[in-house]
């Protein structure tokens, strides 16, 4: 009784001693120490704004999850393990007896939306803890523990909507709830797709309609392509129309927005006038091949080459998902050059044509767009790449034509 009562100071480096001592808990893919890092992570950035006890915080979010360790148990069991296990690593760390009790009053009140916790430290570690089964993280985390408890894809279709749905709506701290509902849609996007995916059908390709995209760095021969394949098509009989970004729209509503418009409103201006583009080309049913000089790839690179952060722009992956809404290319070939041949290009073209220099076009820039462009494939694997470096255009236009014809599965002389 008498120790019990004695103030203990807490051990200065109870995260590390604490992690330390539950490695021998299994507690399974789900809700590993990633998970427990993370929990830790947003209990204490809610713990510096509406207080609460660290250490309590901290022990209850690093405990929280040792009933996981039994799989077959769930709810109140599952909690109860946990209790029993935690009370076994405070004693061990020689966490201060008197804070014990609130910590594992934390435990038991976590993990159930209904529930009403009774301390700052309590509300902290359940908001914590849904927080970190939201999002990405939560569909990535939910989909383990679904399999873990060797349950199907509706019971993760459950959690992921239903379950999720409650767990946010019961969130104490109005960062919780922003975050919570930011990540939320997320998972909306992915059970939206899913249920779309039930009946879904592959796209059809229409034999005598072909949206053919040459993107690519500036001075790797884009025009001259685009020229040679115009008139190749032109010769076999086929209606040929060109585009050229950035196009009409774009300019028009650019010019209404200012020159110093923000970036996002920039990758929108180009979205825009891809949309009007599709619009446009309804009403051309004739014209059987479109040749698009640039796209959103494009974008997508730029934008990473200008340098601005995430939060100002948005991410080459987001782009290329908006491009969803515009005109569907058939098939993106990126020509790409050495920076040498590239700027020796286009010096040529300033000189001879008068063509204002862009901000990318000097060797730096050129060697950078070069780099972004190939490593769109990482997002965009159908992506189909023609290095033009010492070919002459006759050489770069067969090759086109090669992947053309190998990957549209089409012979154009037909
Ligand atoms: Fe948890």
């Amino acid at each position: 009784m008498e120790l019990e009562n004695r103030k203990v100071e807490t051990p200065n480096n109870l995260k590390d001693l604490i992690l330390e001592r539950i490695q021998e808990f299994d507690l399974g893919p789900s809700h590993g120490k990633e998970h427990l890092e993370r929990v830790l992570g947003f209990a204490l950035q809610l713990q510096d704004k509406y207080g609460g006890d660290v250490d309590i915080i901290t022990a209850a979010s690093l405990l929280h999850d040792l009933g996981r360790s039994n799989p077959e148990l769930h709810g109140q069991d599952s909690r109860d393990l946990s209790v029993e296990l935690a009370l076994g690593v405070l004693e061990e760390v020689k966490f201060p007896p008197q804070k014990i009790p609130k910590v594992i009053t934390c435990i038991l009140e976590h993990d159930q939306p209904e529930n009403t916790p009774s301390s700052r430290e309590s509300e902290i570690l359940k908001d914590a803890d849904f927080l970190s089964g939201l999002g990405v993280e939560g569909i990535f985390r939910i989909a383990l523990w679904t399999g873990e408890s060797r349950e199907g894809i509706e019971s993760l279709i459950d959690r992921l909507s239903e379950k999720m749905r409650k767990r946010i709506a019961s969130l104490t701290f109005p960062e919780s709830r922003l975050y919570a509902q930011r990540e939320y849609l997320l998972v909306r996007m992915v059970l939206d797709d899913y249920n779309r995916g039930k009946e879904r059908s592959l796209p059809e390709i229409d034999e005598n309609r072909f949206h053919i995209v040459i993107d690519g760095m500036s001075g790797a021969g884009k025009s001259t392509l685009i020229e040679n394949l115009s008139r190749y098509f032109e010769e076999l009989g086929k209606g040929v129309i060109k585009i050229k970004e950035p196009g009409e729209t774009y300019s028009k509503v650019r010019s209404i927005l200012g020159p110093e418009s923000d970036p996002y409103s920039n990758i929108l201006c180009f979205l825009l006038d891809r949309m009007r583009i599709k619009t446009d080309l309804r009403g051309n049913p004739e014209e059987s091949i479109i040749l698009s000089d640039r796209s959103f790839v494009s974008s997508a690179v730029y934008q990473q080459l200008k340098g601005i952060p995430p939060e100002e722009g948005i991410s080459p992956e987001e782009i290329s998902f908006l491009n969803r809404v515009a005109l569907q290319p058939s098939i993106i070939i990126i020509l790409v050059t050495s920076p040498e041949e590239a700027l020796k290009r286009i010096m040529r073209r300033h000189e001879e044509l008068g063509i204002p220099l862009g901000k990318n076009e000097t060797l730096e820039g050129l060697r950078s767009a070069r780099e972004k462009f190939l490593s769109m494939s990482d997002i965009l694997p159908t992506l189909q790449f023609i290095d033009t470096t010492d070919k002459t255009e006759e050489e770069v236009f067969r090759e086109a034509l090669n992947v053309l014809r190998k990957n549209m599965l089409i012979d154009f002389n037909q």
